[in-house]
């Protein structure tokens, strides 16, 4: 038993592939805000801790949290076109993942109001709560950080769950799709990448508002931008190990593989260019790194996307035989229903409709008459049933049986006459 769905045959406002590769784009450029906005809430907090030794850190907190607000409203946005294109291309999968873990995958929604309220709350209370109340008003922050570390969780079990719907089954809830392989390893990576990018968007940002002024304080937040944006980037190579071998089994190919492989000589080559950047006062390097871990981010995309296609493959053969079962059985319902006497056509009158102009009692036509039938699966109508609802070849002397037009519970009403009639 699985319930995986059967398939929706509605059109697409354009084709699959189209439609995909927006999703791999879209997502990847909303995943760089989301870090921009959680990787920005956690340096504010951080920084602003520090700040009580040296005022440089008290100043980078402030600075860095006058960018998250913004970044988080680009996040959000930026989000509706992914989540849209997720829900186009994976239909029946995600929405089942996501009915399954309904309680939590809602509670985002009010989560991510309450972080913002908090960010908000953080930012604007700076001056008025920072020295009379410092607890209080690091606490707005430390609240935003602590739901910002939870939220992608929810994220992640979803599309986790959605990715292995032969566990469905076995899997009840949020907590038990949490513990599915893959999705604490991939949380891990997906912070580490946050404070890659954070890293990345300080050096950036920092020096290019350093470049008109010879305050030291550009400098400085430029350099320690780059030197997360290293660690990050370096660490990456573990915590991207363990998600890599914690996949499911089937997510493997060797298309991923590739890819992952080019990912890995283009970070190497980033990693290079970061250091450089760490020696010299010239923006080149960190341009160049930028434009690298780029095309990784996007290369990690298509592997991610790689990794749904491989996994699902299964799955999608057999949503393919269930909706070409419920189709062929919902047509001969239609063929045979009939508003006044609602019934079905009995397994006689369906054995005349779709077996007599092959099959006859007492002699062969073009199969084997029924008396065979009787004597060779008497007691054993599962077997029966399986051989119509998938013929193969059995006589050498004979055509093979097409598979007929209908479904298993006409299979087996005929089943029941041939066999049962018969006794
Ligand atoms: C287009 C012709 C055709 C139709 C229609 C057809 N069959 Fe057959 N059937 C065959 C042929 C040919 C064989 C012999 C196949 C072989 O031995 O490989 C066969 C063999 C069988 C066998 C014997 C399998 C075995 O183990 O030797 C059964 C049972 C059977 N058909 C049931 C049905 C039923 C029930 C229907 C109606 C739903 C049906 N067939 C419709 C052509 C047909």
């Amino acid at each position: 038993m699985t319930n995986i769905p059967i398939d929706i045959p509605l059109s697409l406002p354009a084709p699959d592939g189209v439609l995909k590769a927006l999703l791999v784009i879209t997502f990847i450029v909303h995943i760089l805000f989301v870090g921009l906005m959680v990787g920005g809430a956690y340096w504010s907090v951080i920084f602003k801790l520090l700040g009580k030794e040296d005022p440089f850190y008290e100043r980078l907190a402030r600075e860095i949290l006058d960018t998250v607000t913004i970044n988080k409203s680009l996040a959000v946005v930026l989000g509706v076109a992914p989540l849209l294109l997720i829900g186009l291309t994976y239909t029946g999968y995600w929405y089942t993942a996501n009915m399954m873990t309904v309680p939590a995958f809602l509670s985002i929604i009010w989560l991510v109001i309450f972080a913002f309220l908090f960010l908000y709350a953080y930012k604007y209370t700076w001056d008025s709560l920072g020295d009379r109340a410092p607890f209080l008003h690091l606490s707005f922050g430390l609240s935003a950080c602590a739901i910002f570390a939870f939220v992608p969780l929810i994220f992640l079990a979803n599309i986790n769950l959605m990715l292995l719907p032969f566990r469905w089954d076995a899997t009840k809830g949020f907590i038990q799709a949490l513990l599915l392989p893959n999705v604490l390893f991939r949380y891990m990576h997906f912070f580490v990448a946050v404070f890659a990018i954070i890293g990345f968007f300080a050096a950036i940002y920092f020096w290019c508002r350093g470049r008109k002024s010879d305050d030291l304080f550009y400098m400085r937040s430029q350099k320690l931008g780059l030197k997360w944006a290293l660690g990050g980037t370096l660490l990456q190579s573990i915590f991207g190990t363990l998600n890599f071998i914690s996949l499911p089994q089937g997510a493997y190919s060797r298309t991923l593989l590739i890819h992952i492989a080019a990912a890995l000589a283009l970070a190497a080559v980033a990693c290079i260019a970061l250091v450089r950047a760490l020696l010299t006062t010239s923006g080149k390097p960190i341009v160049a790194a930028v434009a690298l871990l780029g095309v990784v981010a996007l290369l990690m995309s298509f592997v991610r996307h790689t990794v749904r296609e491989n996994l699902l493959r299964e799955p999608r053969m057999v949503a393919n035989q269930r909706t070409l079962e419920y189709q062929t059985s919902l047509a001969t319902f239609l063929k045979t229903y009939t508003p006044e006497s609602g019934k079905l056509l009995s397994g006689e009158d369906l054995f005349k409709r779709y077996c007599t102009s092959c099959h006859a009692r007492d002699r062969l036509l073009l199969g084997p008459s029924t008396q065979y039938m009787v004597q060779k699966y008497k007691g054993k109508k599962e077997d029966m049933a399986a051989f119509v609802l998938n013929p193969k070849k059995v006589n050498p002397d004979l055509p093979s049986m097409p598979k007929p037009p209908i479904g298993q519970y006409e299979i087996e009403e005929i089943v029941e006459y041939i066999l049962g009639g018969s006794r």
